[in-house]
């Protein structure tokens, strides 16, 4: 395999720190995922990550570049990654030569999101097209942009976070005090806590577990009425969001991913219906909302493919 084929990519998540040697869309090996709790500090956490590499690096001889997406608001261009709403204690960490010094390769780092839309991008259902949003609803809601054929980054690497775009003004708070985040309803964690609530309230209760999204799909797609109505509202929550994004941003594509859109088209059929019915008829006729083509690997595949490209580009990031 050609020197310059392989990278390892790195996806950092608020549970687990994925880590694999990628070539292309193909994950060749995956290390053991380390417990993001189980490291208290930045410093810990690359120290983990930089001996993963090391050993994929004596395995492989060819990996040549890494790069690892963060679920927080991340500087690409300084490679600071600074608050991360599910990993407390990362402010104002310079995570790029963290990694640098420790691996020895060069780096490349962005929002964990981002990666996922730089995978989408390049090599998943939005390539060929210079204009993209691309989102991730897992536990942490969050969002890449390709806009006229660059990612679009921001002044200070917050531009995207589609998580905290607010759906209602009178709405719940996020993490940053923003009243009515779509994360504050669209979370993982968010839908079960309401379904919960919900099926308390109609006064057939659900176990904690059987209000998670999984089993929420499956009881919508038996026709059990709550689960209905609470994707019927996410569906709506969400085309609301996409609404406010297409004006700002006016995208060939949505692309949709991570978890909860496992769901598919229990989701993406009533999305679609709210956005036609909100917006200018040509405007919808070219717009494309798709379900995203990596799915759990996009993150490790982006970041991974941003830092091949980005080895041979440094001024692309610095
Ligand atoms: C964070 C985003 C991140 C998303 C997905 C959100 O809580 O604010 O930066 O991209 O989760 O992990």
């Amino acid at each position: 395999m050609a020197q310059a084929d392989l990278s390892v990519g790195v996806d950092m998540g608020g549970t687990t720190v994925k880590i694999a040697v990628v070539h292309g869309t193909e994950l060749i090996y995956k290390a053991e995922p380390l417990h993001t709790p189980d490291y208290g500090t930045p410093e810990a956490l690359t120290a983990a990550v930089g001996a993963r590499v090391q050993e994929l690096q004596a395995q492989y001889p060819a990996i040549c570049a890494v790069g690892m997406g963060i679920p927080g608001f991340v500087d690409h261009d300084r490679g600071m990654a600074d608050s991360l709403a599910n990993v407390p204690g990362w402010y104002d960490v310079p995570i790029r030569r963290m990694l640098e010094e420790i691996t020895g390769l060069p780096a490349a780092v962005d929002n964990d999101a981002n990666c996922m839309a730089y995978a989408e991008w390049k090599l998943g259902a939005g390539k060929g097209l210079d204009n993209l949003v691309c989102l991730t609803l897992g536990t942490g809601v969050g969002s890449g942009i390709v806009a006229g054929g660059r990612m679009l980054r921001g002044s200070i690497g917050a531009a995207g976070e589609l998580g905290n775009l607010s759906v209602d003004y009178k709405g719940r708070q996020g993490y940053y005090k923003n009243h009515g985040a779509l994360e504050s309803y669209m979370g993982h964690r968010r839908i079960q806590e309401d379904a919960f609530a919900a099926y308390q309230a109609a006064g057939t209760p659900r176990s904690m577990e059987d209000c998670a999204p999984y089993p929420l799909e499956l009881a919508a797609k038996e026709g059990d009425a709550i689960a209905c109505a609470i994707w019927d509202d996410l569906a709506r929550k969400l085309s609301c969001a996409l609404l406010s994004c297409h004006y700002i941003l006016n995208p060939d594509a949505f692309i949709i991913g991570g978890g909860v859109a496992k769901a598919g088209d229990l989701l993406l059929t009533p999305l679609r219906q709210y956005m036609k019915e909100q917006m200018y008829a040509p405007h919808f006729e070219r717009l494309k909302i798709l379900p995203a083509m990596f799915s759990n690997d996009a993150g490790i595949i982006g970041a991974a493919e941003m830092a091949l490209l980005e080895k041979d580009c440094p001024e692309l990031h610095r």
